[in-house]
């Protein structure tokens, strides 16, 4: 099958690879009829997540057709349409019973945080991801739900992981009715927090990138402010200045581990490794956020350690949330929401682009280049 496979830091092809097979009874093989490009999959490309083997296929954001069920499977069947959570999840261990989907004990070997995810390091399991014609799917009377009647095969992908994160997100914000909301990062993850900001009674929504373009859409699409941090010279002072000297009610780091604008952060976290990415963004979070205010992150930070000024948050009082996002948990809801048209997660796809060009497609997402948000990735054989 063709399939994407990782050579190095900045470098994968698309390649012939053997098919999956099921492995345990609990297994499914799914045929992909999309898959997408995600910022997380960037910090494998950019060769930042620890123990990203060459020869590893990524991808955890796909949807497809079940072609073979384990003996043990009962929900699904030959034929079936799914979508399959990014994580990889057991549904019986202590976390999977408290709805931590993403803390999953049983899917990742080295599960001490994060459980089993597609396509993203031996660090997180070692699983191959769907950017390929086939993947095998482990505890599939678990994670893959069917895809209703009437949701596009475009938006049942984003639900995969976009929507339920940036859900999330301003979740974890415990955003009460007439907050201000500031969410860094107009990636894909930013702009699902921003739009879902509003569904949770946000009174002020504002966006904070350096691309341009970006900012454009997010200001369309989220009904919301933006700005553009190079413009900006003391970013707590700025926010404050907007928010009556007292910052905001609620801050989401929706960037992460390669954040830029400033460059001792980028010097020790992604160029030395002295910590486990810039973080630029949680220090801003932590001193844009008013006292008693709620910092939200979905950002994704290495397994070391990042210098953070705790202090300021602790004499603030503020409440820090995070996590990967639980995919499975927010599905329900999320899909009564775009069935009813509150949320259109499809506008936000920019770039189709078929499996075997997806060297060049990691590039013109990793540069920003073409005007880029989101990419969808074809395989042979499926339909645009
Ligand atoms: N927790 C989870 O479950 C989960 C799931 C998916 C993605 N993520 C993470 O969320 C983050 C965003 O993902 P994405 O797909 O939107 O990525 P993306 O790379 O498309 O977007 C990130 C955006 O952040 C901007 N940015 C860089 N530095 C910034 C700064 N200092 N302030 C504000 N914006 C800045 C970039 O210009 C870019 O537009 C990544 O770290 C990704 O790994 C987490
Ligand atoms: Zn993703
Ligand atoms: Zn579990």
């Amino acid at each position: 099958m063709l399939a994407m496979d990782y050579r190095g830091p900045y470098r994968v092809r698309a390649t012939q690879k053997a098919e999956p097979a099921i492995e345990h009874p609990n297994d499914a093989i799914v045929r992909v009829l999309r898959s997408c490009i995600c910022g997380s999959d960037l910090h494998l490309y950019h060769g930042l997540v620890p123990d990203t083997r060459v020869g590893m296929t990524f991808g955890h954001e796909f949807v497809g057709e079940v072609v073979e069920v384990g003996s043990s499977v009962e929900s699904l069947h030959k034929g079936d349409v799914v979508l399959v959570p990014f994580n990889i999840a057991c549904g019986s261990c202590f976390f999977c019973r408290r709805e931590l989907f993403g803390n999953c004990h049983n899917s990742n070997p080295q599960a001490t945080a994060v459980g089993g995810i597609f396509g993203y390091s031996h660090t997180a399991g070692g699983y191959d991801g769907g950017q390929a014609e086939y993947v095998r799917v482990p505890f599939a009377d678990v994670g893959p739900h069917k895809i209703p009647e009437g949701l596009s095969l475009d938006d049942a992908v984003l639900l995969t992981d976009v929507v339920p994160t940036g859900y999330q997100a301003a979740e974890m914000g415990e955003i009460q009715e007439g907050d201000v909301v500031v969410v860094f990062g107009a990636g894909p993850i930013g702009i699902m927090a921003a739009r879902s900001a509003w569904l949770m009674g946000a009174g002020r929504v504002i966006v904070v990138d350096h691309v341009e373009y970006r900012l454009e859409f997010v200001r369309r699409y989220a009904q919301c402010e933006v700005v553009n941090f190079k413009e900006v010279d003391d970013m707590a002072e700025h926010i404050k200045k907007m928010t009556d000297w007292l910052g905001a009610d609620v801050c989401i780091d929706a960037v992460g581990a390669e954040a830029a604008g400033n460059a001792i952060q980028h010097l020790t976290g992604v160029k030395l490794k002295m910590q486990a990415g810039a973080a630029t963004v949680l220090h801003w979070c932590i001193n844009c956020v008013r006292k008693g205010g709620t910092v939200s992150v979905v950002g994704v930070y290495g397994p070391t350690f990042n210098a953070l000024p705790i202090g300021n948050a602790v004499n603030k009082g503020l409440t820090l949330r995070m996590n990967q996002a639980s995919v499975k948990r927010h599905l329900p809801r999320l899909i009564e929401h775009v069935q009813a048209g509150r949320l259109d997660p499809s506008a936000i796809i920019t770039h189709r682009v078929p499996l075997a060009e997806v060297a060049d497609a990691y590039h013109i997402f990793s540069s920003k280049l073409d005007r880029c948000i989101k990419t969808v990735l074809i395989p042979p054989g499926a339909a645009h």
